[in-house]
Protein backbone atom coordinates (compact mmCIF):
# COMPACT_ATOMS: atom_id res chain seq x y z
CA UNK A 1 0.00 0.00 0.00
CA UNK A 2 0.90 3.52 -0.52
CA UNK A 3 0.90 6.06 2.43
CA UNK A 4 -0.10 9.68 2.49
CA UNK A 5 3.01 10.78 1.73
CA UNK A 6 4.04 8.29 -1.30
CA UNK A 7 0.31 8.83 -2.79
CA UNK A 8 0.72 12.94 -2.95
CA UNK A 9 4.29 12.59 -4.73
CA UNK A 10 2.39 10.11 -7.39
CA UNK A 11 -0.03 12.65 -7.50
CA UNK A 12 2.82 15.54 -8.18
CA UNK A 13 5.01 13.42 -10.39
CA UNK A 14 2.28 12.86 -13.09
CA UNK A 15 1.72 17.07 -12.81
CA UNK A 16 5.07 17.83 -13.27
CA UNK A 17 5.63 15.22 -15.96
CA UNK A 18 2.03 16.57 -17.91
CA UNK A 19 4.04 20.52 -17.51
CA UNK A 20 7.42 19.51 -18.63
CA UNK A 21 8.57 19.87 -15.20
CA UNK A 22 11.77 17.93 -13.78
CA UNK A 23 10.03 15.40 -11.74
CA UNK A 24 13.11 14.71 -9.46
CA UNK A 25 11.21 17.77 -7.32
CA UNK A 26 8.28 16.59 -7.56
CA UNK A 27 7.79 15.49 -3.73
CA UNK A 28 6.52 16.47 -0.41
CA UNK A 29 7.36 16.75 2.75
CA UNK A 30 5.47 16.89 6.16
CA UNK A 31 4.55 21.20 6.54
CA UNK A 32 6.73 23.12 8.85
CA UNK A 33 2.98 24.96 9.64
CA UNK A 34 0.52 22.95 10.71
CA UNK A 35 -1.88 25.06 11.50
CA UNK A 36 -1.60 26.01 7.40
CA UNK A 37 -1.19 22.64 5.45
CA UNK A 38 -0.72 19.08 6.02
CA UNK A 39 2.04 18.93 3.21
CA UNK A 40 4.50 20.92 1.79
CA UNK A 41 6.42 21.06 -1.81
CA UNK A 42 8.95 23.07 -2.59
CA UNK A 43 9.79 21.51 -6.12
CA UNK A 44 9.05 25.48 -7.77
CA UNK A 45 12.03 26.80 -5.86
CA UNK A 46 14.63 24.05 -6.92
CA UNK A 47 13.11 24.65 -10.24
CA UNK A 48 13.27 27.77 -11.06
CA UNK A 49 16.85 28.64 -11.21
CA UNK A 50 17.43 26.16 -14.39
CA UNK A 51 14.26 27.18 -15.66
CA UNK A 52 15.01 30.98 -15.15
CA UNK A 53 11.29 31.35 -14.27
CA UNK A 54 9.97 33.13 -10.91
CA UNK A 55 8.88 30.31 -8.77
CA UNK A 56 6.07 31.45 -7.87
CA UNK A 57 5.08 31.17 -11.59
CA UNK A 58 5.80 27.35 -11.41
CA UNK A 59 4.06 27.41 -8.35
CA UNK A 60 1.30 28.35 -9.52
CA UNK A 61 1.05 26.14 -12.61
CA UNK A 62 1.45 23.22 -10.41
CA UNK A 63 -1.82 24.86 -8.11
CA UNK A 64 -3.73 25.20 -11.09
CA UNK A 65 -3.58 21.51 -11.77
CA UNK A 66 -3.63 20.09 -7.87
CA UNK A 67 -6.61 22.19 -7.24
CA UNK A 68 -8.84 19.79 -9.10
CA UNK A 69 -7.99 16.37 -7.24
CA UNK A 70 -10.46 15.25 -4.97
CA UNK A 71 -8.32 14.19 -3.02
CA UNK A 72 -7.01 17.99 -1.79
CA UNK A 73 -9.03 19.82 0.20
CA UNK A 74 -7.12 23.26 -0.42
CA UNK A 75 -3.66 24.46 -2.01
CA UNK A 76 -2.49 27.92 -1.83
CA UNK A 77 1.29 29.36 -3.31
CA UNK A 78 2.85 30.80 -0.33
CA UNK A 79 6.30 32.84 0.16
CA UNK A 80 8.54 33.33 -2.34
CA UNK A 81 6.86 29.92 -3.99
CA UNK A 82 5.58 26.88 -1.61
CA UNK A 83 3.07 25.04 -2.25
CA UNK A 84 1.13 24.40 1.22
CA UNK A 85 -1.61 21.46 0.61
CA UNK A 86 -4.12 20.69 2.88
CA UNK A 87 -5.73 17.11 2.05
CA UNK A 88 -9.37 16.16 2.31
CA UNK A 89 -10.22 14.03 5.70
CA UNK A 90 -11.54 11.01 3.25
CA UNK A 91 -8.42 11.10 1.40
CA UNK A 92 -6.85 10.18 5.12
CA UNK A 93 -9.13 8.30 6.60
CA UNK A 94 -9.54 6.16 3.45
CA UNK A 95 -5.12 5.51 3.57
CA UNK A 96 -5.63 4.70 7.60
CA UNK A 97 -8.09 2.19 6.71
CA UNK A 98 -5.64 0.63 4.16
CA UNK A 99 -2.86 0.95 7.18
CA UNK A 100 -5.22 -0.81 9.11
CA UNK A 101 -5.32 -3.65 6.88
CA UNK A 102 -1.66 -4.05 6.09
CA UNK A 103 0.80 -6.46 8.35
CA UNK A 104 3.48 -4.12 7.87
CA UNK A 105 1.56 -0.75 8.76
CA UNK A 106 1.66 0.74 5.69
CA UNK A 107 5.85 0.25 5.97
CA UNK A 108 6.91 -0.48 1.96
CA UNK A 109 10.29 -3.16 1.79
CA UNK A 110 12.61 -1.32 -0.61
CA UNK A 111 12.64 -2.20 -4.33
CA UNK A 112 15.94 -3.40 -4.29
CA UNK A 113 17.45 -4.93 -0.89
CA UNK A 114 21.03 -4.60 0.00
CA UNK A 115 23.08 -7.03 1.17
CA UNK A 116 23.77 -4.96 4.58
CA UNK A 117 27.02 -6.47 7.32
CA UNK A 118 26.64 -4.82 10.34
CA UNK A 119 29.34 -4.84 12.65
CA UNK A 120 28.73 -3.73 15.88
CA UNK A 121 29.11 -4.87 19.61
CA UNK A 122 33.06 -5.44 20.00
CA UNK A 123 33.32 -6.67 22.65
CA UNK A 124 36.80 -8.10 24.02
CA UNK A 125 38.08 -11.49 25.60
CA UNK A 126 38.51 -11.27 28.98
CA UNK A 127 36.62 -7.99 29.73
CA UNK A 128 33.16 -7.65 31.31
CA UNK A 129 30.85 -5.63 29.04
CA UNK A 130 30.98 -2.36 30.28
CA UNK A 131 29.05 1.48 29.91
CA UNK A 132 31.02 1.73 26.79
CA UNK A 133 29.55 -1.13 25.21
CA UNK A 134 26.16 -0.56 25.73
CA UNK A 135 25.43 2.04 22.99
CA UNK A 136 27.04 -0.11 20.17
CA UNK A 137 24.76 -2.79 21.10
CA UNK A 138 21.77 -0.75 21.85
CA UNK A 139 22.31 1.06 18.38
CA UNK A 140 23.44 -1.37 16.13
CA UNK A 141 20.70 -3.71 17.20
CA UNK A 142 17.63 -0.79 16.53
CA UNK A 143 19.75 -0.47 13.08
CA UNK A 144 19.72 -3.79 11.99
CA UNK A 145 16.08 -4.32 13.26
CA UNK A 146 15.41 -1.10 10.83
CA UNK A 147 17.29 -1.99 7.79
CA UNK A 148 15.71 -5.70 8.28
CA UNK A 149 12.29 -4.36 8.45
CA UNK A 150 12.95 -1.88 5.36
CA UNK A 151 13.39 -5.28 3.71
CA UNK A 152 17.18 -5.29 3.72
CA UNK A 153 19.10 -8.34 4.17
CA UNK A 154 21.04 -8.26 7.15
CA UNK A 155 23.78 -9.90 8.74
CA UNK A 156 24.93 -8.54 12.01
CA UNK A 157 28.72 -9.80 13.38
CA UNK A 158 30.25 -9.38 16.88
CA UNK A 159 33.85 -8.91 15.89
CA UNK A 160 34.85 -10.13 18.40
CA UNK A 161 38.30 -8.43 19.84
CA UNK A 162 40.40 -11.68 20.55
CA UNK A 163 43.55 -11.37 18.71
CA UNK A 164 45.49 -8.07 19.60
CA UNK A 165 48.35 -7.93 22.36
CA UNK A 166 45.78 -8.17 25.20
CA UNK A 167 45.96 -12.10 24.73
CA UNK A 168 49.64 -12.35 24.97
CA UNK A 169 49.76 -10.31 27.98
CA UNK A 170 47.08 -12.61 29.42
CA UNK A 171 48.81 -15.77 28.44
CA UNK A 172 52.71 -14.26 29.73
CA UNK A 173 50.38 -13.34 33.02
CA UNK A 174 49.15 -16.96 33.47
CA UNK A 175 52.76 -18.55 33.05
CA UNK A 176 53.68 -15.90 35.79
CA UNK A 177 51.56 -16.88 37.83
CA UNK A 178 50.86 -20.65 37.05
CA UNK A 179 54.04 -21.60 35.54
CA UNK A 180 52.08 -23.27 33.13
CA UNK A 181 48.69 -23.59 31.69
CA UNK A 182 47.23 -26.66 33.51
CA UNK A 183 44.86 -24.52 35.11
CA UNK A 184 43.09 -22.68 31.96
CA UNK A 185 40.34 -24.96 32.10
CA UNK A 186 38.98 -24.13 35.31
CA UNK A 187 38.84 -20.44 34.97
CA UNK A 188 35.65 -18.65 34.49
CA UNK A 189 34.79 -14.90 33.76
CA UNK A 190 35.81 -13.20 36.65
CA UNK A 191 38.94 -15.21 37.31
CA UNK A 192 39.98 -14.14 33.37
CA UNK A 193 39.29 -10.40 34.09
CA UNK A 194 41.07 -10.76 37.12
CA UNK A 195 43.73 -11.79 35.46
CA UNK A 196 43.91 -9.40 32.84
CA UNK A 197 43.46 -7.00 34.63
CA UNK A 198 46.79 -7.67 36.52
CA UNK A 199 48.08 -8.44 33.16
CA UNK A 200 47.62 -4.93 32.65
CA UNK A 201 49.25 -3.22 35.45
CA UNK A 202 52.17 -5.33 35.26
CA UNK A 203 52.61 -4.32 31.57
CA UNK A 204 52.78 -1.06 32.42
CA UNK A 205 54.68 -1.02 35.07
CA UNK A 206 57.43 -2.76 33.22
CA UNK A 207 58.72 -2.73 29.78
CA UNK A 208 60.31 -6.01 29.93
CA UNK A 209 56.82 -7.81 30.77
CA UNK A 210 54.90 -5.62 27.92
CA UNK A 211 57.66 -6.99 25.66
CA UNK A 212 57.36 -10.65 26.85
CA UNK A 213 53.48 -10.00 25.95
CA UNK A 214 53.99 -8.76 22.21
CA UNK A 215 56.14 -11.68 21.71
CA UNK A 216 53.78 -13.77 23.01
CA UNK A 217 50.98 -12.63 21.29
CA UNK A 218 52.69 -12.85 17.49
CA UNK A 219 54.05 -16.45 18.74
CA UNK A 220 50.18 -17.08 19.40
CA UNK A 221 49.60 -15.52 15.96
CA UNK A 222 52.23 -17.43 14.19
CA UNK A 223 50.31 -20.67 15.44
CA UNK A 224 52.02 -21.76 18.56
CA UNK A 225 50.18 -24.71 19.52
CA UNK A 226 50.15 -24.45 23.35
CA UNK A 227 49.04 -21.20 23.17
CA UNK A 228 46.64 -21.64 21.00
CA UNK A 229 45.08 -24.06 22.91
CA UNK A 230 45.31 -21.83 26.03
CA UNK A 231 43.95 -19.55 24.28
CA UNK A 232 40.48 -20.95 22.55
CA UNK A 233 39.48 -21.71 25.59
CA UNK A 234 39.72 -18.48 27.46
CA UNK A 235 38.05 -17.40 24.16
CA UNK A 236 35.41 -19.61 24.81
CA UNK A 237 34.68 -18.60 28.25
CA UNK A 238 34.47 -15.19 26.90
CA UNK A 239 32.44 -15.75 23.93
CA UNK A 240 30.03 -17.51 26.42
CA UNK A 241 29.77 -14.57 29.11
CA UNK A 242 29.26 -12.01 26.50
CA UNK A 243 26.57 -13.38 24.76
CA UNK A 244 24.63 -13.60 27.98
CA UNK A 245 24.64 -9.86 27.98
CA UNK A 246 23.92 -9.86 24.85
CA UNK A 247 21.00 -11.95 25.27
CA UNK A 248 20.08 -9.50 28.08
CA UNK A 249 20.10 -6.48 26.01
CA UNK A 250 18.20 -8.41 23.38
CA UNK A 251 20.94 -7.73 20.83
CA UNK A 252 21.09 -10.23 17.71
CA UNK A 253 24.45 -11.40 15.97
CA UNK A 254 24.18 -13.95 12.72
CA UNK A 255 27.95 -14.30 13.12
CA UNK A 256 30.41 -14.69 16.07
CA UNK A 257 33.07 -14.19 14.26
CA UNK A 258 36.77 -12.43 15.67
CA UNK A 259 39.36 -10.41 14.99
CA UNK A 260 41.53 -13.69 14.64
CA UNK A 261 39.06 -15.33 12.10
CA UNK A 262 40.51 -12.30 9.82
CA UNK A 263 43.92 -13.52 10.52
CA UNK A 264 44.56 -16.03 6.83
CA UNK A 265 43.14 -13.03 4.96
CA UNK A 266 45.80 -10.14 6.37
CA UNK A 267 48.86 -11.99 4.78
CA UNK A 268 46.61 -11.93 1.32
CA UNK A 269 46.51 -8.13 2.42
CA UNK A 270 49.59 -7.15 2.83
CA UNK A 271 50.83 -8.84 -0.55
CA UNK A 272 48.08 -6.99 -2.58
CA UNK A 273 49.72 -4.20 -1.16
CA UNK A 274 53.03 -5.02 -2.16
CA UNK A 275 52.50 -6.19 -5.52
CA UNK A 276 50.59 -2.90 -6.01
CA UNK A 277 53.62 -1.03 -5.03
CA UNK A 278 51.73 0.40 -2.37
CA UNK A 279 53.39 -0.18 0.60
CA UNK A 280 56.63 0.53 2.00
CA UNK A 281 58.86 -0.43 4.91
CA UNK A 282 59.48 2.36 7.64
CA UNK A 283 61.75 1.33 10.64
CA UNK A 284 61.31 -2.63 10.10
CA UNK A 285 57.29 -2.27 10.08
CA UNK A 286 54.92 -2.27 6.95
CA UNK A 287 53.45 0.76 6.04
CA UNK A 288 50.51 2.45 3.81
CA UNK A 289 51.05 6.16 3.27
CA UNK A 290 47.43 7.94 2.57
CA UNK A 291 47.22 11.42 0.71
CA UNK A 292 47.13 13.78 2.42
CA UNK A 293 43.99 15.77 1.76
CA UNK A 294 42.27 18.48 3.81
CA UNK A 295 43.57 16.89 6.76
CA UNK A 296 46.95 15.39 7.90
CA UNK A 297 46.40 11.38 7.48
CA UNK A 298 48.58 9.28 9.70
CA UNK A 299 49.84 6.32 7.44
CA UNK A 300 48.06 2.81 8.33
CA UNK A 301 50.41 -0.17 10.06
CA UNK A 302 49.98 -2.96 7.99
CA UNK A 303 52.30 -4.80 10.07
CA UNK A 304 54.31 -3.96 12.96
CA UNK A 305 58.16 -3.79 13.47
CA UNK A 306 58.16 -7.52 15.66
CA UNK A 307 56.25 -9.05 12.59
CA UNK A 308 52.68 -8.81 14.52
CA UNK A 309 49.15 -8.26 12.64
CA UNK A 310 47.42 -5.22 14.58
CA UNK A 311 44.45 -3.61 14.40
CA UNK A 312 44.35 -1.82 11.28
CA UNK A 313 44.67 -4.61 9.31
CA UNK A 314 42.11 -7.10 11.36
CA UNK A 315 40.02 -4.66 9.70
CA UNK A 316 40.91 -4.26 6.50
CA UNK A 317 41.50 -8.08 5.75
CA UNK A 318 37.66 -7.76 7.35
CA UNK A 319 36.32 -6.14 4.79
CA UNK A 320 37.90 -8.01 2.14
CA UNK A 321 36.21 -10.84 3.51
CA UNK A 322 32.64 -9.59 4.29
CA UNK A 323 33.37 -8.64 0.13
CA UNK A 324 34.64 -11.84 -0.84
CA UNK A 325 32.30 -14.50 1.27
CA UNK A 326 29.43 -12.26 2.12
CA UNK A 327 29.20 -10.14 -0.80
CA UNK A 328 28.33 -7.02 1.32
CA UNK A 329 26.91 -3.76 -0.91
CA UNK A 330 27.67 -1.88 2.16
CA UNK A 331 28.72 -2.50 5.89
CA UNK A 332 28.13 -0.30 8.68
CA UNK A 333 30.48 0.25 11.70
CA UNK A 334 28.54 1.51 15.20
CA UNK A 335 31.35 2.32 17.36
CA UNK A 336 32.45 4.50 19.35
CA UNK A 337 33.21 8.11 17.47
CA UNK A 338 36.70 8.14 19.12
CA UNK A 339 37.37 5.73 16.30
CA UNK A 340 36.42 7.46 13.62
CA UNK A 341 40.53 8.23 12.29
CA UNK A 342 40.72 4.33 12.65
CA UNK A 343 37.53 3.85 10.24
CA UNK A 344 38.59 6.42 7.68
CA UNK A 345 42.29 5.05 7.15
CA UNK A 346 40.94 1.50 6.95
CA UNK A 347 38.47 2.59 4.70
CA UNK A 348 40.93 4.65 2.52
CA UNK A 349 43.37 1.81 2.50
CA UNK A 350 40.48 -1.32 1.20
CA UNK A 351 39.35 1.41 -1.47
CA UNK A 352 43.21 2.44 -3.05
CA UNK A 353 43.83 -1.43 -2.85
CA UNK A 354 40.27 -2.39 -4.55
CA UNK A 355 39.39 -4.90 -1.55
CA UNK A 356 35.38 -4.33 -1.77
CA UNK A 357 34.49 -2.48 -4.85
CA UNK A 358 31.24 -0.89 -4.48
CA UNK A 359 30.86 -1.33 -1.13
CA UNK A 360 29.96 1.20 0.89
CA UNK A 361 31.82 1.64 3.93
CA UNK A 362 29.56 3.58 6.65
CA UNK A 363 31.11 4.38 10.27
CA UNK A 364 28.43 5.49 12.44
CA UNK A 365 30.31 7.12 15.28
CA UNK A 366 28.88 7.46 18.79
CA UNK A 367 29.48 9.77 21.84
CA UNK A 368 30.10 9.12 24.99
CA UNK A 369 27.68 8.57 27.80
CA UNK A 370 28.74 10.67 30.67
CA UNK A 371 27.83 11.03 34.73
CA UNK A 372 26.60 13.88 35.98
CA UNK A 373 30.00 15.65 36.19
CA UNK A 374 30.59 15.69 31.97
CA UNK A 375 33.34 12.85 32.53
CA UNK A 376 32.37 8.88 31.70
CA UNK A 377 29.50 7.45 33.49
CA UNK A 378 31.41 5.30 36.65
CA UNK A 379 29.94 3.67 39.16
CA UNK A 380 29.54 5.85 43.20
CA UNK A 381 33.07 4.74 44.07
CA UNK A 382 34.76 5.56 40.74
CA UNK A 383 35.03 2.28 38.90
CA UNK A 384 33.95 1.15 35.39
CA UNK A 385 30.06 0.78 35.29
CA UNK A 386 29.61 -2.51 34.70
CA UNK A 387 27.12 -3.25 32.19
CA UNK A 388 25.42 -5.74 34.92
CA UNK A 389 25.58 -3.25 37.00
CA UNK A 390 23.84 -0.83 34.98
CA UNK A 391 21.25 -2.92 34.86
CA UNK A 392 20.52 -4.04 38.38
CA UNK A 393 20.35 -0.05 39.09
CA UNK A 394 17.73 0.34 37.23
CA UNK A 395 16.24 -2.83 37.77
CA UNK A 396 16.22 -1.14 41.58
CA UNK A 397 14.90 2.27 40.15
CA UNK A 398 11.83 0.81 38.56
CA UNK A 399 11.10 -2.20 41.15
CA UNK A 400 10.12 0.88 43.64
CA UNK A 401 7.61 1.98 41.74
CA UNK A 402 6.08 -1.94 41.32
CA UNK A 403 3.83 -3.48 43.31
CA UNK A 404 5.05 -6.14 45.18
CA UNK A 405 4.08 -9.54 43.96
CA UNK A 406 1.04 -11.28 44.95
CA UNK A 407 -0.40 -7.85 45.30
CA UNK A 408 -1.63 -7.42 41.78
CA UNK A 409 -3.74 -11.13 40.80
CA UNK A 410 -1.78 -13.05 38.32
CA UNK A 411 1.30 -11.18 38.96
CA UNK A 412 3.68 -13.12 41.14
CA UNK A 413 7.24 -13.13 41.98
CA UNK A 414 8.30 -14.70 38.43
CA UNK A 415 5.77 -11.84 36.38
CA UNK A 416 6.69 -9.01 38.38
CA UNK A 417 10.70 -9.49 37.77
CA UNK A 418 10.16 -10.08 33.95
CA UNK A 419 8.06 -6.73 33.64
CA UNK A 420 10.41 -5.01 35.89
CA UNK A 421 12.98 -6.03 33.44
CA UNK A 422 11.18 -5.05 30.59
CA UNK A 423 10.70 -1.61 32.03
CA UNK A 424 14.32 -1.24 33.09
CA UNK A 425 15.70 -2.06 29.58
CA UNK A 426 13.18 0.62 28.03
CA UNK A 427 14.49 3.03 30.32
CA UNK A 428 17.96 1.98 29.73
CA UNK A 429 17.27 1.67 25.73
CA UNK A 430 15.37 4.82 25.03
CA UNK A 431 17.26 6.95 27.14
CA UNK A 432 20.62 5.94 25.14
CA UNK A 433 18.16 6.14 21.38
CA UNK A 434 16.39 9.61 22.61
CA UNK A 435 19.86 11.59 21.67
CA UNK A 436 21.69 11.91 18.51
CA UNK A 437 23.77 8.93 18.10
CA UNK A 438 26.84 11.66 17.50
CA UNK A 439 26.24 13.68 20.49
CA UNK A 440 27.10 11.62 23.88
CA UNK A 441 24.69 12.07 27.13
CA UNK A 442 24.75 12.64 30.32
CA UNK A 443 23.28 9.34 32.10
CA UNK A 444 20.61 10.75 33.91
CA UNK A 445 19.74 8.33 37.05
CA UNK A 446 17.38 10.73 38.71
CA UNK A 447 14.28 10.83 35.32
CA UNK A 448 15.61 7.63 32.49
CA UNK A 449 13.49 5.40 34.49
CA UNK A 450 10.42 7.67 35.42
CA UNK A 451 6.92 6.93 33.95
CA UNK A 452 6.32 10.41 32.70
CA UNK A 453 8.22 12.76 30.36
CA UNK A 454 9.94 11.63 27.54
CA UNK A 455 11.30 7.49 29.08
CA UNK A 456 10.81 4.52 27.34
CA UNK A 457 8.39 3.38 30.67
CA UNK A 458 6.14 6.52 29.25
CA UNK A 459 5.98 5.29 26.37
CA UNK A 460 5.27 1.51 27.12
CA UNK A 461 2.77 2.62 29.53
CA UNK A 462 1.24 4.13 26.21
CA UNK A 463 0.77 1.04 24.82
CA UNK A 464 -0.52 -0.80 27.72
CA UNK A 465 -3.13 1.95 28.59
CA UNK A 466 -4.55 1.01 24.78
CA UNK A 467 -3.84 -2.58 25.16
CA UNK A 468 -6.68 -2.14 27.95
CA UNK A 469 -9.34 -0.13 26.00
CA UNK A 470 -9.21 -2.79 23.41
CA UNK A 471 -9.59 -5.64 26.07
CA UNK A 472 -12.82 -3.83 27.28
CA UNK A 473 -14.08 -3.43 23.57
CA UNK A 474 -13.33 -7.42 23.46
CA UNK A 475 -14.69 -7.93 26.54
CA UNK A 476 -17.85 -6.05 25.16
CA UNK A 477 -18.21 -7.58 21.71
CA UNK A 478 -17.03 -4.24 20.20
CA UNK A 479 -15.21 -4.66 17.35
CA UNK A 480 -13.44 -1.56 15.35
CA UNK A 481 -15.09 -0.27 11.49
CA UNK A 482 -13.96 2.43 9.44
CA UNK A 483 -11.77 5.29 10.33
CA UNK A 484 -14.02 8.41 9.88
CA UNK A 485 -12.51 11.49 10.63
CA UNK A 486 -14.06 14.49 12.27
CA UNK A 487 -13.04 16.35 15.08
CA UNK A 488 -9.40 18.21 14.98
CA UNK A 489 -7.70 15.45 17.32
CA UNK A 490 -8.88 12.59 15.39
CA UNK A 491 -7.19 14.29 12.29
CA UNK A 492 -4.12 15.05 14.17
CA UNK A 493 -3.79 11.48 15.54
CA UNK A 494 -4.55 10.52 12.15
CA UNK A 495 -1.90 12.33 10.50
CA UNK A 496 0.44 11.49 12.92
CA UNK A 497 -0.25 7.00 12.42
CA UNK A 498 0.28 8.06 8.68
CA UNK A 499 3.93 9.24 9.38
CA UNK A 500 5.43 5.98 10.35
CA UNK A 501 6.89 5.01 6.98
CA UNK A 502 8.43 8.14 6.65
CA UNK A 503 10.11 8.32 9.45
CA UNK A 504 11.65 4.85 9.18
CA UNK A 505 13.51 5.86 6.01
CA UNK A 506 14.86 8.68 7.58
CA UNK A 507 16.05 6.91 10.44
CA UNK A 508 17.57 4.55 8.05
CA UNK A 509 18.63 7.14 5.74
CA UNK A 510 20.56 9.20 8.31
CA UNK A 511 21.60 6.28 10.70
CA UNK A 512 19.71 7.52 13.28
CA UNK A 513 17.32 5.93 15.67
CA UNK A 514 16.35 9.32 17.67
CA UNK A 515 14.48 10.42 15.05
CA UNK A 516 11.76 6.93 15.91
CA UNK A 517 12.48 7.92 19.53
CA UNK A 518 11.06 11.32 19.09
CA UNK A 519 8.19 10.28 16.98
CA UNK A 520 6.81 7.70 19.31
CA UNK A 521 6.87 10.21 21.85
CA UNK A 522 4.93 12.48 19.73
CA UNK A 523 2.56 9.47 18.67
CA UNK A 524 1.71 8.98 22.42
CA UNK A 525 1.12 12.48 23.49
CA UNK A 526 -1.11 13.07 20.68
CA UNK A 527 -2.74 9.85 21.20
CA UNK A 528 -3.23 11.13 25.03
CA UNK A 529 -4.75 14.73 23.70
CA UNK A 530 -7.01 12.82 21.98
CA UNK A 531 -8.41 10.23 24.30
CA UNK A 532 -9.06 13.63 26.36
CA UNK A 533 -11.24 15.38 23.96
CA UNK A 534 -13.01 11.91 21.86
CA UNK A 535 -13.97 9.37 24.34
CA UNK A 536 -13.80 6.00 22.52
CA UNK A 537 -15.86 3.57 24.64
CA UNK A 538 -18.40 5.81 26.10
CA UNK A 539 -19.19 7.79 23.07
CA UNK A 540 -22.92 7.14 21.47
CA UNK A 541 -22.35 7.47 18.08
CA UNK A 542 -21.05 3.84 17.16
CA UNK A 543 -19.76 4.47 13.95
CA UNK A 544 -18.08 7.18 16.13
CA UNK A 545 -16.93 4.35 18.90
CA UNK A 546 -16.14 1.90 16.18
CA UNK A 547 -13.85 4.55 14.02
CA UNK A 548 -12.03 5.57 17.34
CA UNK A 549 -11.10 1.81 18.02
CA UNK A 550 -9.68 1.38 15.01
CA UNK A 551 -7.56 4.87 15.52
CA UNK A 552 -6.14 3.45 18.86
CA UNK A 553 -5.50 0.00 18.03
CA UNK A 554 -3.52 1.39 15.07
CA UNK A 555 -2.15 3.80 17.18
CA UNK A 556 -1.35 0.84 19.25
CA UNK A 557 0.02 -1.10 16.72
CA UNK A 558 2.50 1.65 15.21
CA UNK A 559 3.82 2.14 19.07
CA UNK A 560 4.39 -1.11 19.50
CA UNK A 561 6.39 -1.29 16.24
CA UNK A 562 8.67 1.58 16.86
CA UNK A 563 9.64 0.36 19.81
CA UNK A 564 10.31 -3.07 18.61
CA UNK A 565 12.86 -1.02 16.15
CA UNK A 566 14.10 0.92 18.97
CA UNK A 567 14.74 -2.73 20.54
CA UNK A 568 12.48 -2.03 23.39
CA UNK A 569 9.60 -5.24 24.54
CA UNK A 570 5.80 -3.45 24.74
CA UNK A 571 3.77 -5.37 27.93
CA UNK A 572 0.67 -5.65 27.55
CA UNK A 573 0.27 -4.39 31.13
CA UNK A 574 1.62 -2.29 33.05
CA UNK A 575 1.33 -1.86 36.72
CA UNK A 576 2.08 0.53 39.35
CA UNK A 577 2.30 0.67 43.11
CA UNK A 578 -0.03 2.48 45.56
N1 LIG B 1 37.03 -4.35 20.09
C1 LIG B 1 37.18 -2.99 19.70
C2 LIG B 1 37.39 -2.10 20.92
O1 LIG B 1 37.12 -2.51 22.03
C3 LIG B 1 35.99 -2.47 18.97
C4 LIG B 1 35.73 -3.15 17.67
C5 LIG B 1 34.95 -2.31 16.74
N2 LIG B 1 34.74 -2.92 15.44
C6 LIG B 1 35.65 -2.95 14.50
N3 LIG B 1 35.39 -3.56 13.38
N4 LIG B 1 36.83 -2.37 14.65
O2 LIG B 1 37.84 -0.98 20.76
Amino acid sequence: MRTLEKKLNEKLTEIFENLNLDTDAAYVKRSDRPDLSDFQCNGALALAKTMKCPPRQIAESILQKLQNDPDIESVSVDGPGFLNIKLKNDFISKTLNEMACDENLGCEKVESPKKIVMDFGGPNVAKALHVGHLRSAVIGESLRRIMCFLGHNVISDVHFGDWGTPMGMILSQILEEDGDFSKVDTYNIDDISAIYKRANARCKEDEKSAEKARLITSELQNGNAEYQKAWKRLREVSVEAVKENYDELSAHFDLWLGESDAHPVCQQVVDIAQKEGLSEVDDGATIIRLPQANKPMPPVILVKSDGGFGYQLTDIATIKMRYDDLKADQIIYVVDKRQSLHFEQVFQVAEMLKLAPNTILKHVGFGTVNGADGKPFKTRDGGVMNLKDLISLSKEKVRLSMPKPGEVEGYGEPEIEKLIFEVAMAAIKFQDLKSNVGSGYIFDLEDFAKFEGKTGPYIQYAVARINSILRKAALNGIEDGEIIIHADDERSLALKIADFENTVIRAAEIYEPSIIADYVYNLAQIFSSFYNTCPILSEPDHALLVSRLRLARLTRDVLKCSLYLLGIEAPEKMLKSN
